[in-house]
């Protein structure tokens, strides 16, 4: 089976008051990210082939702003802007993670870590 796209990234976007403990993409720049993405596929032309999903919250928020990748699975911790080219030129056009974004086992035990003290 094949999917529409060749690779699917989605951004959280989603947005919580100011007050919020667990903070929220929106605030981590989440909607900025998502337009580096488009930007970059449309330069790439890669319209109809690789999309940049607005996604709500991927249950990562306190390690935000969070990006998932597929079909290869990669979720990122802690992007910003400034991280998307490198995102988009390892992992969308070749299919690489970027190690020193890239959630692990770590990354998880660490916002459990986080959550728990909230
Ligand atoms: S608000 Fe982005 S992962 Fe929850």
């Amino acid at each position: 089976m094949k999917g529409k796209y060749d690779k699917h990234i989605f951004v959280c976007i989603n947005e919580r008051p100011a007050d919020s403990p667990k903070g929220c993409c929106a605030a981590k720049g989440g909607k900025d990210i998502r337009f580096e993405f488009v930007k970059l596929i449309n330069q790439h032309g890669l319209k109809g082939k690789v999309r940049s999903n607005k996604s709500g919250c991927l249950d990562a928020c306190e390690l935000g702003a969070t990006v998932a990748i597929y079909p290869d699975g990669f979720w990122y911790t802690r992007v910003t802007t400034e991280d998307v080219p490198e995102i988009f030129e390892k992992s969308v056009l070749k299919g690489e993670p970027v190690e020193r974004l890239l959630a692990t086992e770590k990354t998880w035990q660490e916002l459990e870590r986080i959550k728990n003290k909230l």
